[in-house]
């Protein structure tokens, strides 16, 4: 195994999620707070063309954290962790990858191609507050998860 391919890997996983948890904390605190409070004529399509700018770099950086993640486990043999609870934080790791990653992929295109299809709207208020409860959820998971992570990487095992 080549240390610095590995080492690679982490800065590239590390660079990953910082991106995508970054800009979740970005939507949750900033733009879904002011769309509430700006009260716009459609605020559903407002948020929906902020957020949509973001879409492509959070699908970019969930891949990269995914492909990186499984690299390393691959490469230090750490498939064994998943059978052992200190190691919590590799199992919050992937969960929370796989929730995004169906949440990405799966129910919003879904959602949309459906709603587009049948001229559906959601009222905005229940999208909105719908919205900031499952954002604040995810970002709360994740940044516990982050914790986890950097605590566990480095030796301090609960
Ligand atoms: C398929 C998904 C993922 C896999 C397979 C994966 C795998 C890994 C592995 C193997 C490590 C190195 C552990 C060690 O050195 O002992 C690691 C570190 C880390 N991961 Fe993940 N991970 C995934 C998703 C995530 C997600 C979603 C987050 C953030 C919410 C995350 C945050 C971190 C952090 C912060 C570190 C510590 C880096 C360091 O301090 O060196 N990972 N991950």
């Amino acid at each position: 195994m080549n240390h610095q391919t590995l080492v690679v890997a982490r800065i590239l996983h590390v660079v990953g999620v910082v991106v995508w948890i970054g800009g979740v904390f970005f939507v949750t605190a900033v733009i879904l707070p002011y769309v509430k409070a700006r009260r716009a004529e459609d605020p559903v399509g407002l948020f929906e063309s902020i957020e949509g700018q973001f879409s492509k770099y959070a699908k970019i950086s969930v891949a990269l954290t995914g492909f990186s993640g499984i690299y390393m486990i691959d490469v230090m043999s750490l498939w064994s962790r998943f059978s052992d609870v200190r190691f919590w934080w590799m199992h919050a790791m992937v969960l929370i990858w796989l929730v995004f990653s169906v949440i990405l992929l799966i129910v919003e295109p879904v959602l949309r191609r459906k709603m587009e299809r049948n001229g559906m709207t959601i009222p905005a208020e229940q999208f909105l507050r719908v919205s900031s409860r499952v954002h604040v959820l995810l970002l709360g998971l994740s940044m516990l998860t982050i914790a986890g992570a950097v605590a566990g990487s480095h030796g301090w095992l609960l």
